[in-house]
């Protein structure tokens, strides 16, 4: 795999290198976790860089902080350019993960954020393939239960809420698995440290809703429409536990992992073991658009050169 020189970052509206974006350690955020990140992937096609759902991210990324008050002091455009212009700068020409966040800087010990609290913002990116063996993985549940918005909002993308995610990497790596999925705070299937999650039960496409504390996931929104144009019902609904040990078909969809079929389930076979007829047209179909070779959804993709 070729590698570009991932040197420069965007930091605080300046290209600089790499070691020279530096932060103090009384930074708030490695005290208190209150950060905000998105993750993007941009797509090499041999002709172009195809950005997936740039400004579905920025969207989110914004709304992230606004639950903590945490500002993002420059504009949508400001961050889309600074995306773009990071990948020519670093002359990106195969298909990368792009990371921006933004966080509260140095603030003593105060936990009275507010927006006039100081914050930096940066980006940085690096090569990047597949996440998961996308010919299906294993999952365990976790014993560790989602976080909830009664106490740690999980519609809100902050470094901190990441703990849990670990957590319960950690259990299913110990046990054997190659993923987690988590139990909402009722038991009803939430989603995995990562990625979203969907059940297929007689051709119907079946997945947790953010009350039950799932993230909103952009691959899920591409997911559910991409799913319905090609005649398959999608229904957001709370799904017991068991539920998924009758699924034909169960996989994850993320940024990251795209769309990641599992097999088996808590030793389970799912289906016949096999990755379902279903997930795989989704998964081709994904994989034609984010290369910019589906002329239908090209709204969302947006080219770097
Ligand atoms: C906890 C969690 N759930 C779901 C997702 C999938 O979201 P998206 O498809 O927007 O990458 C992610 C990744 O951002 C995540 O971290």
């Amino acid at each position: 795999m070729k590698t570009f020189a991932h040197k420069f970052v965007w930091f605080d509206g300046k290209f600089v290198k790499d070691d020279e974006a530096k932060v103090s350690i009384m930074t708030h955020a490695i005290h208190y976790g209150t950060s905000v990140f998105e993750g993007l992937r941009g797509y090499w096609n041999s002709k172009n860089l195809n950005i997936f759902r740039l400004q579905d991210h920025i969207k989110r990324f914004r709304n992230s902080g606004r639950v903590y008050s945490i500002s993002l002091r420059f504009t949508d455009k400001q961050i889309a350019d600074a995306i773009t212009e990071l990948c020519k700068k670093n002359n990106v020409r195969e298909s990368c993960y792009i990371r921006p966040f933004y966080f509260v800087g140095r603030y003593g010990i105060n936990l009275h954020v507010t927006e006039s609290s100081p914050t930096h913002a940066a980006v940085v990116m690096f090569p990047f393939g597949d996440l998961f063996n996308k010919n299906g993985i294993s999952a365990g549940i976790s014993s560790w239960r989602r976080i909830h918005d009664i106490s740690t909002p999980p519609l809100a993308k902050m470094g901190g809420n990441y703990l849990n995610s670990i957590l319960a990497t950690q259990e299913c790596k110990r046990n054997g698995y190659d993923e987690a999925i988590l139990l909402d705070h009722l038991g009803n299937i939430s989603e995995a440290p990562g990625e979203n999650i969907f059940i297929i039960r007689d051709k119907k496409l079946l997945t947790p809703s953010s009350s039950s504390s799932a993230l909103e996931g952009i691959t899920k929104d591409s997911v559910i429409k991409i799913a319905k144009n090609l005649g398959y019902e999608t229904v957001e609904r709370d799904i017991p536990r068991t539920e998924i040990y009758f699924a034909d078909e169960v996989f994850l969809t993320g940024t990251a992992a795209e769309i990641t079929p599992i097999v088996s389930v808590d030793g389970k076979g799912v289906g016949d073991g096999k990755v379902g007829k279903i997930t795989q047209k989704l998964q081709r179909t994904y994989s034609e658009i984010t290369m910019g070779r589906n002329k239908r959804y090209s709204r969302w993709i947006t080219p770097v050169y």
